[in-house]
């Protein structure tokens, strides 16, 4: 694992957002619909031709795990070093770890995928640091290499706008959230609380930034690339107003 000074993580007012806890109160939810996922995945990339892969912002490694197993060549990028080791750990060293921060990193171009899930550009709120992050992972990519990014529809969101939400992983530990989102900026305000039935409670602050699909666009071709397809979920149907996601497939141009 390189090692780097990460001077300012993400915007979440020192509450360390990403830390076990995250692990442990989504764990049910970084499991749920995982499979569809990776067939989603495994279904637009070529094992043939595309087989080094990288997964920027890998987290703990849910997706490049279960690539790495199926003989793909993987390597996760991240800020969090505890995530990383997790990754080592499991892989026993076979997947490749980069600690890195994403608006900063410029990479070599090679590899034929890089991926960029669940809305990991959105945990940062400014929309320069976002640009940067496309351009990075523009940079790690070969000519002609596939993008494929996954994002929450602004859309659908504002549309189902639920201003408190809770859940819990199954074994005692629960999240509480209060939201506020503000139309001005497209920022969503997050205030979360994670309990334990035996623990103490955390409380968070993180500011998540969401998109349109016409932003994402001009993001994507100001910084050198082609959209090939935009799916609205991992079903593979077509992307609309209503779609819960938006799923997009680039070439570096
Ligand atoms: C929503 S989570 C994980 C997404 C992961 N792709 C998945 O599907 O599970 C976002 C991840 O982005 C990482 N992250 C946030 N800011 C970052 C930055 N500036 N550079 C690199 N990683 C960052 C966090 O540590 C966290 O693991």
């Amino acid at each position: 694992m390189n090692n780097i000074d990460i001077k300012k993580p993400i915007e979440d007012y020192d509450t360390n957002y990403f830390d076990q806890s995250y692990l442990d109160v989504y764990k049910k939810i970084l499991v749920d619909g995982l499979q569809e996922q990776i067939d989603f995945l495994t279904s637009i990339i070529d094992p043939d031709t595309e087989s080094n892969i990288l997964d920027f912002f890998c987290c703990n490694g849910r997706h490049i795990l279960q690539l790495s197993d199926m003989g793909f060549h993987t390597t996760g990028l991240d800020i969090n070093k505890q995530y990383l080791e997790l990754i080592q750990q499991r892989s026993q060293g076979k997947v490749q770890t980069i600690l890195a921060d994403g608006r900063e990193y410029v990479g070599q171009e090679n590899y034929d995928v890089v991926l960029n899930l669940e809305n990991s550009i959105g945990y940062i709120e400014d929309y320069e640091d976002n640009l940067k992050i496309i351009q990075s992972i523009h940079s790690c990519l070969r000519s002609g290499g596939k993008f494929i990014l996954t994002l929450i529809n602004r859309d659908y969101l504002v549309r189902n706008f639920h201003s408190l939400a809770w859940f819990g992983n199954g074994e005692g530990k629960y999240m509480l959230e209060k939201r506020r989102f503000d139309p001005t900026t497209s920022v969503l305000h997050i205030e979360e609380k994670r309990l334990t039935v035996d623990g103490p409670e955390k409380n968070y602050r993180l500011n998540m930034r969401l998109f349109s699909a016409t932003e994402i666009n001009l993001m994507l071709s100001s910084s050198g690339f082609k959209v090939l397809d935009i799916f609205g979920d991992f079903d593979r149907s077509p992307y609309r107003m209503n779609s819960p996601q938006m799923l997009y497939i680039c070439e570096k141009i």
